[in-house]
């Protein structure tokens, strides 16, 4: 067992300044979500190059298999997003976004990197592990409805049927050399509102005469706050940021609509659509007792992310073994969204972070800005710890 660690850390090591090229050419050339063609080209022709066979799912989405000894014995999972977002790269690198507008800030170019870095060790020392590996590398994960739900739809979750996912995401607060883990909830669903109040619009002077939308869309911010801070249980997290309101377009006419946009988020799938109700009562009910009309859309985005404690558990052990204790921390509860929730609410899942962040270099900004980068030496941790997992028989 420790010498296949072994093994696993030397290739990991060996292969890392190839598979640092391979994040080179995968970061200059980005692609949006569901347009990853290139990016799925370039995983298949590698993934051919590793003797690797594969399908295709959802157009851009690749689901590799490589069987080790005892293929029936264990199906493992594990998952890379491969989508970039529509951001302009600031970095000044030699392998700066070659496409204007579009970027890979929040990391997934490393991810993918790291799965197909894994994905050559295993299939390199398939006859020294057990059970058979599923690599996905899933499109879409920016953008509704999110790649993971349609590969769901299209079967990456049977034939054979994996026990467990793992996925790890790149973490710029997180110091490089270090993972983290944590079981439980770990980040938050994501759903979209959508409110129009239509009244009857008119002159300021004269508001006996009109339906204020203004007036009404204020009182609605602060009444929709309420159902946060009185229907929630105080020890489940949650919010509700109402982000866009607009309505009228000068000083003296009260328009006849205003349109508000917002964001839910919560930790717990049973709260989050009790919320979606309360949302609708309160907004139907404050904005036709104030004598306006309403169009209300809730746009159910990605589950929330459910880490599983026993497989967490297990993972972490895993990466302490293979990192060294004091290199592995746990991870935080955000409020941020991510579709490998949609996994998890199949299969057991373990969702990790790798640690990207050297403050001596300046490797500081967050993802999703135009800034973001990493420190590159995460590659072989990165690759080197999946390969790791897909190993693992505890748990199971
Ligand atoms: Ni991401």
């Amino acid at each position: 067992m420790s010498q296949l660690k072994e093994k696993i850390r030397h290739l990991a090591n060996t292969y890392s300044t190839d598979f640092i090229a391979i994040r080179h050419h995968l970061h200059a050339y980005p692609e949006l979500s569901y347009q990853e063609f290139e990016t799925s080209r370039f995983i298949r022709n590698k993934l051919d190059e590793f003797g690797i066979p594969y399908s295709v799912l959802a157009q851009t989405g690749v689901v590799g298999l490589i069987e080790g000894k005892n293929p029936g014995k264990k199906v493992i999972a594990l998952r890379a997003d491969i989508d970039a977002l529509p951001i302009l790269e600031e970095n000044n690198v030699p392998y700066k976004s070659t496409r204007e507008g579009i970027m890979h800030a929040c990391g997934h170019d490393v991810h993918t990197t790291c799965l197909l870095g894994a994905a050559k060790i295993l299939q390199q020392l398939r006859n020294e592990w057990e059970g058979t590996i599923k690599l996905i590398f899933q499109p879409g994960e920016e953008r509704n409805p999110g790649g993971a739900s349609l590969l769901i739809k299209e079967g990456v979750l049977t034939n054979p049927a994996p026990q467990a996912i793992f996925g790890l995401h790149v973490h710029p607060q997180l110091e490089i050399g270090k993972l983290s883990f944590r079981g439980g909830q770990v980040m938050a669903s994501a759903d979209e509102i959508y409110i129009t109040i239509k009244g009857k619009g008119g002159h300021a002077a004269a508001p006996h005469l009109t339906t204020d939308t203004i007036l009404i869309a204020s009182e609605l911010i602060v009444s929709l706050q309420q159902i946060i801070s009185r229907n929630k249980n105080p020890f489940l997290p949650s919010v509700l940021s109402i982000c866009s309101i607009q309505g009228g377009h000068t000083t003296n006419v009260i328009p006849s609509e205003v349109k508000l946009m917002g964001t839910f988020r919560a930790l717990d799938e049973e709260w989050r659509f009790k919320a979606h109700e309360l949302i609708r009562q309160q907004a139907t009910g404050l904005v036709q007792s104030m004598g306006a009309g309403i169009d209300l859309h809730i746009d159910v985005g990605y589950p929330s992310v459910y880490n599983n404690e026993a497989l967490s558990a297990v993972a972490r052990q895993y990466a302490e073994e293979y990192m060294g204790k004091d290199k592995i921390e746990t991870t935080e509860v955000r409020m941020g969204a991510e579709d490998f929730g949609y996994y998890t609410q199949h299969i057991p899942g373990c969702f990790y972070r790798l640690g990207v962040m050297n403050v001596a270099k300046g490797i500081t900004s967050g993802v999703h800005t135009p800034t973001f980068n990493i420190d590159e030496s995460a590659i072989e941790t990165g690759m080197g710890m999946m390969a790791w997992l897909g190993t693992s028989t505890d748990g199971f």
